[in-house]
């Protein structure tokens, strides 16, 4: 019996002073919701039914790719209210599990318990014991344990306050009850709202079996209601990556200074230094060194490559061994073969370099193929762009390339062909020859600098 997920997602967030829902702004580069879904999903539900409301549209369309069903809450009546919009939905045979947009780091396996209590026939409810449970529905207990009831914050006696049992809002239960429990709530209470929370006393009264279970860390039950408490989470959900890179064999230099906005894939052996950022899907390799102050973008980076220090890498594959910085940019479209060195003040653009090249100093290399063993000399520009279109730089193999070069798009340089340093190649150079453009050095004899004249 697979569970159905409904997702409460209609809140506004005013809180977060913010033009953008609460539910999208990132966590890990990420809307919060998406982290919600994905969780939803690894759960392999029958159904993931997201109920939304102000500034649905927007949400809609930034998570469109997700496939999940929408479930428009046209006016926020409470969270009773707002599962039963998703209950036509649901097969009365299923299992419904309430999850939260805004409460992004529960785990797959403190659901599970839920589930699995709900599937044996019983509502299910996650609790948290808290020294400062304040603003949190309260759990109300029999004396021999049994749950009866959940009173929340505003509707609590003084004897109740000091209960620090809290509901956390995670529930699962049968479909076809929750139905009918769903039915008879009513909003006679201090918020004028159709509370959730009142299933369990509905469940008490008919002697219903009510279970309950707690999460593994207090980071799963939080949920972000202002940017302070998104920041406290982001800090959490980064140590967790940075727990698992570790143990995937991953050396970090400190793992309070990493940020991983995406996916990070790394190889054994890997070591990386203090304030990097990867972004986007980025894998590593097996022994790949990044310096520190490095920003990685949707790369593939080759066994034993080395990424020096203050490098910015935006889409490309870098081949094994390769040798890129310190101070290199690296953008979109680049293919680096094994062991090409880029080194400092190089900005590399939509370009194919081959294995072994070398451009080592205060370079730009745009729209170009470069074949294997060049040498590119300190400040060789590729002129790639006319003003209106961008041209192709052809360099075979083996070339060197004298220091302060231009290469004039489009053109052609032959395997093997040397470059006089400070040329500007506007024609194709043949191959193994020696092509130089440079005006003649002259000596003045006997010329005189100018002088001030004195009074
Ligand atoms: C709720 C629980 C409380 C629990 C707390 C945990 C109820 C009545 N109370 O209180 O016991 O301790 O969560 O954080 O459930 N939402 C809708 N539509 C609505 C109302 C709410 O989608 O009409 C969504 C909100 O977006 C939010 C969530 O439900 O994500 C919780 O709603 P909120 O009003 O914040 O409930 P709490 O007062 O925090
Ligand atoms: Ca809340």
């Amino acid at each position: 019996m697979k569970p159905s997920v409904i997702i409460l997602a209609a809140g506004q967030g005013t809180r977060m002073r913010s033009d953008l829902p609460k539910i999208l702004h990132p966590l890990g580069g990420e809307p919060l919701l998406q982290h919600v879904i994905r969780t939803a999903r690894s759960l392999e539900p029958a159904g993931i039914h997201v109920v939304y409301g102000h500034g649905g549209e927007q949400v809609r369309e930034a998570l469109a790719q997700e496939g999940v069903d929408w479930v428009l809450q046209d006016r926020q009546l409470g969270t009773g209210h707002a599962v039963d919009q998703a209950m036509p939905s649901v097969q009365d045979d299923e299992v419904v599990l309430v999850l939260y947009g805004d409460v992004p780091l529960i785990r797959a396996e403190t659901l599970q318990r839920l589930v699995k209590q709900a599937r044996q026939g019983a509502l299910s409810v996650l609790t948290a014991t808290l020294d400062e449970p304040f603003g949190y529905g309260r759990m109300l207990r029999a004396d021999d344990g049994r749950l009866t009831g959940i009173v929340e914050q505003k509707d609590a006696s003084e004897e109740q306050l000091r209960i620090r049992e809290i509901n956390t809002g995670f529930l699962a239960a049968p479909a076809g009850k929750l139905r009918a429990w769903l039915q008879q709530l009513d909003n006679r209470n201090a918020q004028g709202e159709y509370y959730l929370t009142d299933v369990v006393a509905i469940a008490a009264g008919e002697g219903y079996a009510i279970d309950s279970a707690s999460a593994e860390d207090e980071f799963e039950i939080l949920g972000v209601n202002d940017r302070a408490q998104l920041a406290v989470l982001e800090r959490e959900y980064q140590r967790r990556l940075a727990d698992g890179l570790m143990r995937d064999g991953t050396t970090l230099a400190d793992p309070g200074r990493i940020d991983v906005r995406g996916e990070l894939v790394t190889g054994r052996d890997c070591f990386i230094d203090v304030n990097c950022v990867f972004e986007g899907r980025v894998t590593l390799g097996e022994r790949v060194h990044i310096g520190p102050n490095c920003q990685v973008k949707n790369a593939e980076i080759g066994d034993d490559a080395e990424i020096l220090a203050n490098c910015v890498i935006d889409s490309g594959v870098i081949g094994r061994q390769a040798h890129i910085g310190p101070f290199a940019r690296i953008r979109p479209e680049t293919e680096l073969a094994e062991r090409v060195h880029i080194g400092n003040f190089v900005e590399i653009k939509k370009s194919r370099i081959a294995a072994g090249s070398k451009v080592n100093h205060l370079s730009y290399i745009g729209d170009t193929h470069m074949g294997s063993g060049v040498n590119v000399g300190a400040g060789t520009i590729t002129c790639n762009y006319d003003g209106a279109y961008k041209h192709l730089t052809e360099i075979g193999d083996n070339v060197f390339i004298g220091s302060d070069t231009q290469l004039v798009a489009p053109v052609k340089v032959g395997d093997g062909a040397t470059i006089g340093a400070g040329s500007t190649i506007t024609r194709e150079v043949p191959p193994g020859e020696l092509t130089l453009s440079r005006s003649p050095q002259q000596t003045r004899a006997g010329w005189q600098r100018p002088v001030k004249k004195t009074e």
